[in-house]
């Protein structure tokens, strides 16, 4: 295992360039097992994360190859409808090939996704919404057996919670069923609004795009698809932090600022300068921060994959600031760590509170999941001293070529074998 070596308190200057968004890319890739034929996904991030689904595609007798950041993805000849527990059990987004092979082959088996760090991640919506559209489900062995007999019919499904890959399963499995398929509080992550521009373009009638009540209707067949994957505004958003953090000045680009509504205001309201433009954002910070307090939220609220990485700027603001995490029951593992380097943060229930500091310090600490282990990246660029961040490969699911994106920015950091 790989560890990252970063001598902090060094301001960041220049130009960061973002990546295809990976929770844009995984739905994306399960998608093309829609259709037979040679699908084209353009911006496409090279993670661990897409990586380990184009095994499970291969597993399934998909084909594909890769051209830089463009996917050539060939799902002609099926041979297999299993995805194995090997494989969900390193990548939960695995169960977004559950619609799909059950719209396209009327039969899958897939693991269960299990919990992870950040919380139990059920998938009761998913299960739910696919019983609706006329699926058998059989759970047993840690894996969910779906059949149905000729094919799935639409249904009104609607979503207790706003689930993003629950929106994107039942999206996939209803554009081949039969009938009109009604979601009623669906996720309006941007990712679902490519993953629906990624189904139109493949014949799919969807309508209700980037709202919470989307309309379905099944048709029979459907053509391999031509997409550009969205940049990653978690990247984005992780990036602006940075800058903010450790003091500086950069610019973002070939990102989209419409889809960070939320963070770009709240780093304002902390005192940092932000510009937008079409495919840039320029940040820098000015003077202290300010604490502010923040809310996570389904979209276009603020990210929860945003929240330890805005916790790490709020250890150097003036005061106290409160950060409430409303959408996953464990997602506070990145505060011993930070803990560790010298930030004040207690925990009270789903909230923690951060009282302001004036530095943080270097020290060794572990990754524990992908967004914490980029809030410990954030707070070591700050920290006086070196820190030593240990089993990185939390963070690669995630961030591609983070090292090289921020030496670019004049940050000291190198891997090292652990
Ligand atoms: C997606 O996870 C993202 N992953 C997550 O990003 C992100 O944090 C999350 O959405 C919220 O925005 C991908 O898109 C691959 P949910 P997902 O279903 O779909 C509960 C990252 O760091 N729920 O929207 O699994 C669930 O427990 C990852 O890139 C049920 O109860 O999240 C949670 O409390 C982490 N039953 C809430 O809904 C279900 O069947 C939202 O979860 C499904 C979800």
């Amino acid at each position: 295992m790989d560890k990252l070596i970063i001598e902090g308190a060094r301001k960041l200057q220049g130009e960061i360039r973002i990546s295809g968004a990976k929770n844009a890319a995984l739905p994306l890739i399960a998608a093309t097992l829609l259709a037979p034929g040679w699908h084209v996904i353009h911006n496409v991030p090279d993670l661990r994360d897409t990586r380990t689904i184009l095994v499970l595609l291969e597993t399934l007798g998909a084909k594909w190859q890769r051209e830089g950041s463009t996917l050539l993805i060939n799902t002609e000849s099926l041979n297999n409808f299993e995805a194995s527990y090997d494989l969900v059990k390193t990548m939960r987004a695995s169960i977004l090939v559950l619609g799909p092979l059950l719209a396209r082959m009327g039969k899958t088996r897939v693991s269960l996704p299990g919990g992870c760090a950040i919380g139990a991640r059920p998938i009761d919506f998913h299960l739910q919404g696919l019983k609706i559209m006329g699926a058998t489900l059989d759970l047993q062995d840690g894996y969910v057996t779906a059949t149905v007999k000729k094919h799935l019919t639409g249904g009104h499904v609607y979503f207790d919670v706003p689930s993003v890959t629950g929106t994107e399963n039942i999206l996939m499995a209803s554009v081949l069923a039969k009938g009109e398929t009604v979601i009623k509080n669906a996720a309006r992550e941007p990712e679902v609004g490519n993953l629906i521009d990624m189904l139109i373009s493949m014949g799919a009638k969807i309508d209700g795009k980037g709202s919470d009540r989307l309309i379905i209707q099944g048709v029979k067949k459907l053509k391999p698809a031509e997409i550009t994957t969205i940049p990653d505004r978690i990247e984005t958003g992780t990036y602006l932090i940075a800058v903010g953090t450790a003091g500086g000045e950069a610019t973002v680009t070939n990102c989209n600022p419409s889809h960070l509504p939320a963070l770009t205001e709240k780093l304002r309201a902390a005192g940092l300068i932000i510009k937008e433009s079409e495919d840039s954002i320029y940040v820098s910070r000015p003077a202290k921060v300010q604490s502010i307090d923040i809310k996570t939220q389904p979209y276009p609220g603020f990210p929860t994959d945003l929240q330890a990485q805005l916790m790490v700027l709020m250890t150097l603001a003036n005061g106290l600031s409160v950060i409430t995490e409303t959408i996953f029951e464990n997602r506070f593992m990145h505060v011993a760590e930070l803990k560790r380097m010298g930030a004040e943060i207690k925990i009270n229930g789903n909230s923690a509170i951060v009282k302001g500091m004036d530095q943080l310090t270097g020290a060794r600490v572990m990754a524990t999941d992908l967004r914490a282990s980029a809030s410990l990246v954030v707070a070591a660029l700050a920290a006086h001293g070196t820190t030593e961040i240990s089993r990185i490969y939390h963070l690669e699911r995630g961030y591609e070529d983070m090292a090289g994106k921020l030496q670019t920015l004049g940050a000291r950091v190198r891997r090292e074998k652990e």
